[in-house]
């Protein structure tokens, strides 16, 4: 929300106070004095007039998890584990999936309170490439690639895939990067071929790699930087 109007919709200022307050460099957020009207203000926001909070802001909070197969991209589910389960942090309700993975999936997921950051990482337009170990029933050939770089019609959606990039690594193992996310993406391009996937894991996402130190149903705090990686820049 926009910084006059966050301002305004408290009962203490009316729009004309605002401008003023604004002006006279009375209105601080995370530390900083701010006179433009239009600056966004998010829940992670603090807000200071003179000095008093008017929004302490929660802290926003990211994960990386090692998702292990066997458990659901959920934050609740009747009869299997979910990956929240998996957390051991406070307000976990707070808490979301940027990405889901499928069931037998397993691999980089990331876990966050901030929806905005979530998503930019999974919209479609951000583009993000998502680089997933896969291994098949049957043997995949050269045909694969230049399928998968020129798209794999989906029925149901009535779409193409965009451009995949697929490097063989063995008979019936290769590593596939796509930048969208679409329901079962990768099981339906092999699905394409009628080669069922037997193993899928999701090695990373845009510049951020699963980290190796991270054993299935294992997590941590991604660093200032990592996050900064996935912010959204004016431009896009
Ligand atoms: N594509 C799939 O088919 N499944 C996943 O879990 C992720 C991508």
């Amino acid at each position: 929300m926009r910084l006059d109007r966050f301002l305004s919709n408290r009962p203490q200022f009316n729009r004309q106070q605002v401008r003023l307050l604004l002006i006279e460099k009375r209105i601080q957020v995370d530390g900083q004095v701010i006179c433009d009207p239009r600056h966004e203000i998010r829940a992670f926001s603090q807000v200071e007039f003179d000095g008093q909070i008017l929004q302490a802001g929660k802290p926003a909070r990211y994960f990386m998890l090692h998702k292990p197969p066997g458990c659901v991209s959920a934050t609740q589910d009747a009869e299997h584990p979910t990956v929240i389960d998996l957390l051991d942090e406070p307000d976990k309700h707070d808490l979301h999936i940027a990405g889901r993975l499928d069931f037998n999936t397993s691999g980089l997921m990331l876990i966050t309170n901030d929806g905005q950051w979530s998503r930019h990482v999974t919209q479609p337009e951000t583009k993000m490439p998502k680089v997933y170990y896969v291994e098949t029933e049957q043997e995949i050939t050269d045909a694969y690639i230049s399928k998968f770089r020129e798209g794999v019609y989906f029925a149901f959606e009535d779409l193409t895939t965009q451009p995949a990039g697929l490097e063989l690594l063995g008979p019936c193992s290769a590593r596939l990067s796509i930048v969208e996310g679409r329901y079962h993406q990768v099981k339906r391009m092999f699905g394409f071929f009628n080669n069922k996937v037997v193993r899928l894991h999701r090695e990373s996402i845009g510049p951020l790699v699963l980290d190796s130190l991270l054993a299935p149903g294992e997590y941590r705090a991604l660093s200032e930087q990592e996050v900064v990686q996935f912010q959204p820049t004016p431009a896009s």
